[in-house]
């Protein structure tokens, strides 16, 4: 999951290039170059974090070119060395190209164009590109024309952005199941994989669809589909985020910032959706598909990571609350199931970014089954947000840090309010639970003002090499949420499980080098609870526990406890949630871990 952007316009196209690169190193970090024409053409690239890049292209760049591309990887094909990095180039040093995604056939052209004598350098997919845009450049002798021809011959999922000292004033870019958004600015234009790379210079985009190709001139732009080899029209949308949301501003990483947020993004979720006093939920993105989600007998969730365990805490509220059976399925699990699917069940997607390839394959296995596709995402205008025949945003503002954490926050809340609407009020929790969602902001303050005593814990905690998340009901999700943080960020051995399931096997890991987090908070489980507490004791492990604020018989079974304010037992897990995100944050700055950017890792993960 890489990140590319192309510019061209009035500025010194370096600038907007390198900026870009850095808002979008949370795809891939491992490697970055540029490529740039101005007269000539010119290459940088360099193993590592884009500031690497920068620095030797302000040692190397002597011009200001008006045309450049840029690429920040995480490589799927190839080590990240200076020859694998991007952009890649055909052999007569003449076209360059930077790549989001896997080429799966490009063993097959390979091999056809080594027969006709090309050289390839590199271990990438991504070679094959340049090297077959020459292949049919020499033939066709236009570049619009070669360009389509490629595209027409490649098969998986690619974001491409091409440049050619030979026509130093066109910018050439494509898309197939990869994002890419077009930003138009005043006299300039540049492409980014996301919209937070195109921000700073202008708010209008145009985000291409698949199989669409672009040819940019420094005064215009214009579309072709290559399936259908016609011209497509697009107008410019306008973005609805502002640049301050992904400044850090005080904060010295996105992650700590993110979790901050958490009061914000509550509020934001059920901003204009909630009317407490008169028990009214409003979800105007489901409004297209009222009357078909009246018959939606069965919900299938299908999602990834931290979006699937929200799924797991949203089978709960809509089982309980709207009593419409749920099953939650791992997106890359249920792409190749071969199992029996009714029509009056609906698929509901769940992503932060909207552009998870594994979810998108998902929705794709299901497209004219006449299953209503349903989508609950954060990204603005992504591809899950577009394929879906309605949906909810989850308006938490552009997530920077690979972890997720105020998007788990913003997808529970938006899973309470759906849960809420299909029980069409059919629900004794619906006032309640409305009242505590508008109160729950100010309870979300109260726990990050713990900071302090959460960090000493995770101090403390962090020494284990080994780490149990338990919980019953709604927290049995969370506990899988809390472990997946811990392993994400500290790189710490760390497993969920169902507190039921302990004396089941996991028990048998317990002792003094093993610690416990359990999620204790109130709720109908409780009891059953302190009992595994007691049995970990009992095997002489150490216990962290989650507990609601009043409850002073836990003082006395864990070693230590950390207290959420009261509130109902489903909205406990939005409050117990921000505990488990600090535990993970701290313990990761404990053990010396770039929390934003941890290894291996990237935001969005754009292949299967
Ligand atoms: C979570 O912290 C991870 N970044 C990852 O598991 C993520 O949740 C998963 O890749 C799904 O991403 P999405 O929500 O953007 O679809």
């Amino acid at each position: 999951m890489c990140g590319i952007v192309g510019y061209l316009g009035s500025k010194n196209a370096l600038a907007p290039v390198i900026d870009g690169l850095q808002a979008l190193e949370y795809r891939g970090y491992d490697s970055a170059g540029v490529a740039f024409i101005d007269g000539g053409a010119h290459l940088v690239k360099r193993v590592g974090r884009v500031d690497a890049l920068a620095k030797a292209v302000k040692a190397e760049a002597k011009t200001k070119p008006h045309l450049a591309i840029g690429h920040t990887r995480w490589a799927t094909h190839g080590a990240p060395t200076i020859i694998n990095a991007h952009p890649h180039i055909n052999q007569d040093g003449t076209i360059f190209v930077v790549h989001n995604g896997i080429i799966e056939n490009f063993a097959e052209i390979k091999t056809k164009l080594e027969q006709l004598g090309y050289q390839f350098v590199s271990d990438t997919d991504t070679e094959v590109i340049p090297q077959l845009i020459d292949y049919h450049y020499k033939k066709l002798k236009s570049f619009d024309k070669a360009f389509e021809q490629a595209l027409t011959e490649l098969r998986g999922a690619y974001a491409i952005a091409m440049v050619t000292s030979e026509e130093p004033e066109n910018l050439y870019a494509a898309r197939l199941s990869s994002p890419l958004v077009l930003g138009v600015g005043k006299g300039e234009f540049i492409l980014a994989s996301d919209p937070t790379a195109i921000m700073e210079h202008t708010k209008k985009v145009v985000y291409l669809n698949d199989y669409e190709m672009v040819k940019i001139t420094s005064k215009n732009y214009s579309i072709r589909n290559i399936q259908h080899s016609k011209k497509v029209r697009r107008v410019a949308e306008t973005l609805d985020f502002d640049v301050e949301q992904v400044k850090l501003g005080d904060y010295p990483n996105f992650m700590l910032k993110e979790i901050y947020e958490a009061p914000q993004t509550i509020r934001m979720a059920t901003l204009g959706r909630i009317r407490p006093e008169s028990a009214i939920v409003k979800l105007g993105g489901l409004a297209n598909v009222e009357l078909k989600l009246g018959s939606v007998e069965r919900i299938l969730i299908v999602a990834c990571g931290t979006s699937y365990y929200a799924g797991l805490v949203g089978e709960y509220l809509i089982e309980e609350i709207a009593g419409i059976p749920v099953e939650v399925q791992l997106a890359s699990e249920f792409k190749y199931r071969d199992e029996p699917l009714e029509p009056n069940t609906a698929v509901l997607a769940i992503s932060q970014s909207g552009e998870t390839a594994d979810t998108i394959a998902a929705l794709q296995k299901v497209e004219g089954s006449g299953m209503l596709r349903l989508g609950v995402v954060n990204a603005v205008g992504s591809t899950i947000a577009r394929m879906t025949d309605a949906g909810v945003y989850c308006h938490a503002g552009p997530e920077q840090a690979v972890a997720s954490t105020k998007a788990f926050i913003a997808q529970v809340t938006v899973l309470h309010l759906l849960a809420l609407k299909l029980s069409k009020g059919r629900t004794k929790l619906f006032k309640p639970l409305l009242k505590d969602l508008d109160e729950l902001p100010k309870k979300a303050e109260l726990v990050l003002a713990q900071a302090k005593n959460i960090e000493r814990l995770a101090k403390k905690y962090s020494r284990f090499e080994d780490f149990l998340f338990i919980g019953r009901r709604l927290s049995y999700p969370l506990s899988l949420e809390g472990a997946l943080k811990l392993k994400e960020i500290a790189y710490i051995h760390a497993e969920g499980y169902a507190a039921g399931e302990m004396k089941h096997g996991p028990l048998a890991m317990i002792d003094k080098q093993f610690g416990t987090l359990v999620i204790a908070t109130d709720g109908p489980t409780l009891e059953k609870t302190y009992s595994n507490i007691q049995e970990i004791k009992a095997r002489g492990g150490l216990v962290v526990a989650i507990a609601t604020k009043g409850n002073r018989r836990i003082a006395k079974l864990a070693d230590d406890v950390i207290y959420v304010p009261k509130s109902l037992e489903q909205t406990q897990t939005l409050l117990a949630v921000i505990v488990l995100q600090l535990f993970a944050y701290y313990a990761a700055l404990k053990l010396g871990k770039n929390v934003d950017r941890p290894r291996n890792l990237a935001k969005s993960v754009t292949v299967e």
